[in-house]
């Protein structure tokens, strides 16, 4: 491995330009006016996989276009693994929260600042630094690869869940590995063995039909926005705990080997509740905030519309009021039953005042493997290979939906190897992404292979 390490070392500023080109694309998949960004952005990218040997095809599909690239010369004696990516991210706004341009990444001390860099861009570039490390060196890589890197995984990875299934031959492999996920610090390098699943719906009351003056009609009709807090207020108790009946009946309870895992996390309530901002934590009694955001379900509200969002006031009831929502699940909950229970209780308690409209959206089951496969056993050993300390096992919270698709179109579990930290900032302004997690990340895919292709046995 000594060869492979020295040319990640060797190569290591060239894999920062790498990645600030990448990061410049402003690949937004929920904004069309990006369509073009995430073709270019795709397009570089498979140069990028052409110019270190892999055999790559740019899939176009009715949206966003998905690569495939692979090792030359599939031997079918070796093992194959698929590493999955997405070169999609979250948009940018609020420019103004940005201490710099999001798509003009750059470099201040051992972080990179830019949309899209930890989340995932950064990411799954370690992992084909890593495969040009082998393939550069000379030295014969034990596995077959083959780079999936979508370009919808932000918006619901519609293109791909019809991909796999038409696919799955060219995609056949032994195991998948995901790096889409985080890590608790550079010291804590974690094998992630379960991820939330998620299931979204909107929630629309309507009320009279028009805006009304509030002091003309106001107490003698229903007001939607209060009707709607009411109603939404009722689905948690003040301890925290859904009141949707039927809510937790297939929640899987925390072994004690798992909570004495969790409790291994470096954890200090005061300093996570700086970090987040927030006057006190908040959470489920009874339970951890690690077991809290990563091992019990929740119901979020993302969004509450209602009435006049403009400057000073105006006197109105408003005709309307919603709230889009996203619960998120833990194993073995289901997205589609789980909407049927709240949809039942928000019918049960709306008030006859006003007309309820319950609009079921996307879903993803919860994920959850094994860690102790004899897969998960040699990754834990490449994590600690790459990172240079004793990995630990962790679950969280996020959610990666299509990975129980591979797991039921290519029967392959799949092996979270997250190289994100807490403060990189996803889905927020001034996302980042660690220059040391990114070397160290190259060095665990790099000894992730030979361990893997060993516990295959193949
Ligand atoms: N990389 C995240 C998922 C993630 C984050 C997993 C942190 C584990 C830890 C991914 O890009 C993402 O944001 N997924 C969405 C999925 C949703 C839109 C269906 C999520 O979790 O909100
Ligand atoms: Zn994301």
């Amino acid at each position: 491995m000594d060869l492979i390490d020295s040319y990640l070392t060797a190569n290591g500023p060239r894999f920062v330009s790498d990645l600030i080109a990448y990061a410049r694309f402003p690949s937004v998949s929920a904004q069309p006016q990006h369509a073009g960004d995430l073709v270019a952005c795709a397009g570089w990218l498979a140069d990028r996989c052409r110019a270190i040997g892999l055999t790559t095809v740019v899939h176009p599909t009715s949206g966003n276009p998905i690569i495939v690239a692979k090792t030359p010369g599939h031997d079918p004696k070796k093992p194959t693994f698929v590493v999955y990516g997405h070169y999609d991210v979250q948009p940018p706004e609020p420019f103004e929260l940005w201490d710099s341009p999001p798509f003009e990444p750059v470099v201040k001390g051992r972080d990179v600042f830019g949309r899209g860099i930890s989340d995932n861009k950064g990411q799954h570039l370690a992992h084909l630094n890593a495969a040009e490390a082998w393939l550069r060196s000379g030295r014969e890589l034990p596995c077959n690869l083959t780079f999936l890197i979508e370009g919808e995984e932000e918006v619901g990875s519609t293109a791909l869940y019809g991909f796999l299934p038409a696919h799955k031959a060219g995609l056949a492999c032994d195991a998948v590995v995901i790096s889409d996920n985080g890590i608790p610090t550079l010291k804590h390098p974690a094998l992630t063995y379960a991820l939330r699943g998620i299931a979204a719906m909107e929630v629309r009351l309507d009320g009279p039909a028009r805006d009304l003056h509030s002091g003309i009609f106001g107490g003698s009709v229903e007001n939607p926005a209060m009707a709607l807090c009411q109603l939404l207020g009722k689905m948690r108790d003040a301890k925290g705990r859904i009141t949707v009946p039927g809510y937790y009946d297939d929640v899987v309870k925390l072994s004690a080997y798992e909570r004495r895992q969790l409790a291994k996390l470096p954890s200090d309530p005061e300093r996570y509740r700086r970090f987040l901002g927030v006057p006190q934590l908040f959470g489920e009694a009874g339970f951890t905030h690690e077991e809290q955001r990563s091992a019990r379900p929740t119901f979020e509200i993302n969004g509450l519309t209602s009435g006049y969002q403009g400057d000073g006031s105006k006197t109105i009831i408003p005709s309307w009021a919603s709230a889009k929502l996203t619960l998120r699940l833990v194993p073995d909950q289901k997205p589609a039953k789980v909407i049927k229970a709240v949809t039942a209780h928000l019918k049960k308690l709306c008030p006859p005042s006003v007309k309820l409209t319950v609009t079921p959206g996307h879903g993803g089951a919860p994920y959850l493997v094994s860690p102790k496969s004899p897969f998960a056993q040699a990754a834990l050993r490449a994590l600690r290979s790459g990172f240079g300390h004793e990995a630990i096992l962790t679950r969280e919270g996020g959610s990666i939906p299509i990975v129980s698709a591979f797991k039921q179109h290519l029967k392959a579990d799949t092996l979270l190897l997250g190289m994100a930290l807490p403060d990189d900032n996803p889905h927020s302004p001034n996302e980042k992404f660690s220059l040391d997690a990114y070397a160290s990340g190259m060095r665990m895919s790099a000894h992730l292979w030979p361990e893997l292709a060993a516990a295959a046995g193949k």
